[in-house]
């Protein structure tokens, strides 16, 4: 037997046992740090499996009120909404994403009508809406404009918020658009709505299951000239403090888990809760990987939730967010 060095400092007496580790452990998941994304459809009684993503549904507006009422006795009051569109409303300019028929305004009025005490997250964007799946208007030559397109964004987002969305997700990345929104909601009287902005939204391969679920790949091109490259970080915290003066209450990192860094140095320069999105890509990896039995999913997500956590995240949205919540309450 060695003998006993004369350490003075052993990290290791923090880990002796559960009741220790409990005391001395620095982050933690509630899952009131949540937000559920919801991909939801026209039609009646539809319940319908996204292959890309396990355990995840396309949803109509009948069957959401199951899947809600299982969300409140878990502890989740904020929902997130994704419009799966018919391919024969889509169009070049994206013109359903402002009609009065579109169908997601009015899952959202019965939801809000049934649930008031729900906090209601809409994302932004025209890429569900548009034939060539870009998140803005197109010109001839095929580049993705901003200004034509900031004045759509603003009639969606003023169009939610009277049908009862809580709070505006703008993940379209065009210059000026937090300003624009703002300044609409606010000449329609809607000074309580919110705007979560994708601040700092990358052009991730991390999207995938995501367009496949919503059928929105872009046809032509990619999202970099509006997206960010991963390669840069001092250019999110720009974006960031662009979107804060341009009067958004929460900034978004996404994707999370690759994204530590920024989501850390996000939080470090203001003073707005910043919140995170767990992908789409980062959720299926852990069901793929854990359907081949190559890690434990449970795990795995907890490990990947708290870690964004941890960063400096205040808010995470993620596909697991049902699986996370029962997970906590079984702990
Ligand atoms: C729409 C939008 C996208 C995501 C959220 N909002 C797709 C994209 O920008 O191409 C991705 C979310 C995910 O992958 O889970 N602009």
């Amino acid at each position: 037997m060695l003998n006993q060095l004369q350490l003075l400092k052993r990290p290791r007496r923090n880990r002796k046992s559960e009741a220790v580790r409990a005391l001395v452990q620095e982050t933690h998941l509630t899952s009131k740090d949540f937000i559920a994304p919801f991909f939801l459809t026209e039609g009646k009684n539809i319940r319908a499996p996204i292959t890309s993503l396990p355990g995840q549904f396309h949803l109509s507006r009948d069957t959401l009120h199951q899947e809600i009422d299982e969300l409140l006795n878990l502890g989740i009051n904020s929902l997130i909404f994704f419009p799966l569109i018919n391919p024969k409303y889509k169009d070049a300019t994206g013109s359903y994403a402002t009609s009065e028929e579109n169908h997601l305004l009015k899952t959202i009025r019965t939801i809000k009508e049934s649930y008031p005490e729900l906090c209601l997250f809409a994302d932004v964007a025209l890429d569900p809406f548009t034939s060539h799946g870009h998140d803005g208007l197109l010109s001839n030559s095929g580049e993705v404009l901003n200004d034509v397109t900031l004045p759509i964004l603003a009639q969606m987002s003023v169009l939610y918020a009277e049908a009862g969305v809580d709070v505006i997700a703008p993940s379209d990345m065009m210059d000026g658009r937090v300003k624009f929104i703002r300044e609409a909601l606010d000449e329609n009287r809607h000074h309580s709505v919110s705007i979560m902005s994708y601040s700092a939204k990358y052009a991730s391969s991390f999207y995938g299951p995501f367009r496949d679920a919503l059928k929105s790949a872009p046809s032509k091109g990619n999202k970099k000239s509006y997206q960010m490259n991963p390669a840069n970080s001092q250019e999110a915290i720009l974006e960031a403090l662009l979107d804060e003066e341009e009067g958004a209450d929460f900034l978004m990192v996404k994707p999370a888990s690759l994204y530590l860094d920024i989501i850390h140095k996000i939080k470090e320069a203001t003073l707005l809760p910043v919140a995170a999105y767990h992908v789409s890509g980062e959720y299926a990896m852990l069901k793929a990987a854990s359907q081949n039995k190559w890690l434990d999913f449970d795990q795995a997500l907890y490990e990947s939730l708290i870690s964004i956590k941890r960063a400096g995240a205040d808010i995470i949205i993620s596909y697991g967010a049902k699986e996370i919540a029962q997970i906590i309450k079984n702990s």
